[in-house]
């Protein structure tokens, strides 16, 4: 992901679940769970929004899997400590894991679907764990150039270091930000009534430019691209970037302005 995943943040450090919790509550909204509802959760990291699923679906259960163990084992380690009792993790890829067949009322992912090697395999695979009236409910980033987050970053580095030093090698956080390449691969995958709504909704880096600071550069863009300079341009990109980040002040912390997809399909 562009972003640390927040797996093992120390206490006080901004987390994946604080920098998104308003996208969440638009997920969760979209995803509309029933009591009964078995619920399937992609590249679920530390778990949140499979706790959520499983504390509504309370009469039915939540399965998170994701390729990290160490995500996995945070989201045992926190489900222990949280409940509900109805959850449960393996850690997994997607793309090729063998779910029960039509086990699930909803597969729903919070950006957990973009690093795909293969969508259109990973997509068939989710949609078959699917019960013929199962829906896919999931939240991607929009195009790059939408997200302020990614573009105060970026811009920040490129002044200093050029061009050359932001490029981001392996997996694209951006890869699912264009309805129709999204569509043509959901609905090769089996997929129906692809439908995108527009998110617009700021993320949170922090109380201070110290903890937004902190948080950015545990993105792996931007430590990629901090790497890859010398130690008096590293020093130049990094004021640069606290600079940009502390014009995003408010009295209730750093906030940078995002788009994100809410895509929903029907298996
Ligand atoms: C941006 S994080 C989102 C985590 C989580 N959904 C959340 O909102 O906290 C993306 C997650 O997708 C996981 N992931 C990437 N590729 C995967 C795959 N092929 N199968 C399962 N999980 C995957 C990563 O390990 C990572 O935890």
């Amino acid at each position: 992901m562009p972003t640390n995943a927040g797996h093992q943040q120390p206490p006080g450090r901004v987390t994946y679940d604080a920098e998104l919790r308003r996208h969440n509550e638009a997920l969760r909204q979209a995803c509309g769970i029933q009591p009964r509802d078995h619920v399937l959760d992609i590249g679920c990291g530390t778990g949140q929004t499979t706790r959520q699923a499983a504390g509504t679906a309370l009469a039915g259960s939540a399965l998170g899997v994701d390729v990290s163990a160490a995500a996995i084992a945070r989201a045992r380690e926190l489900t222990r400590e949280e409940g509900p009792g109805n959850v449960a993790f393996e850690c997994a890829d997607a793309q090729v894991y063998r779910f029960a067949r039509d086990r699930f009322d909803l597969a729903i992912s919070r950006f957990g679907t973009m690093f795909f090697d293969d969508p259109a395999a990973a997509f068939a695979n989710i949609r078959a764990a699917l019960r013929p009236a199962g829906r896919l409910v999931m939240m991607v980033w929009q195009a790059r150039e939408r997200n302020e987050w990614d573009v105060t970053i970026r811009q920040s580095l490129q002044a200093v270091a050029g061009p050359a030093a932001v490029r981001q090698d392996g997996p694209d956080p951006f890869s699912l930000a264009s309805p129709p390449a999204v569509t043509e691969i959901l609905e090769a995958a089996g997929f129906t009534g692809v439908a995108f709504a527009d998110v617009r909704e700021p993320v949170y880096y922090g109380p201070d430019v110290a903890a937004a600071l902190d948080w950015a550069r545990g993105f792996t863009g931007t430590s990629q691209a901090l790497s890859r300079l010398d130690p008096a341009a590293q020093a130049g990109a990094v004021q640069r970037l606290r600079d940009a980040l502390a014009a995003h002040q408010s009295d209730d912390g750093i906030w940078l302005n995002s788009r994100a997809w809410l895509i929903s399909a029907r298996a």
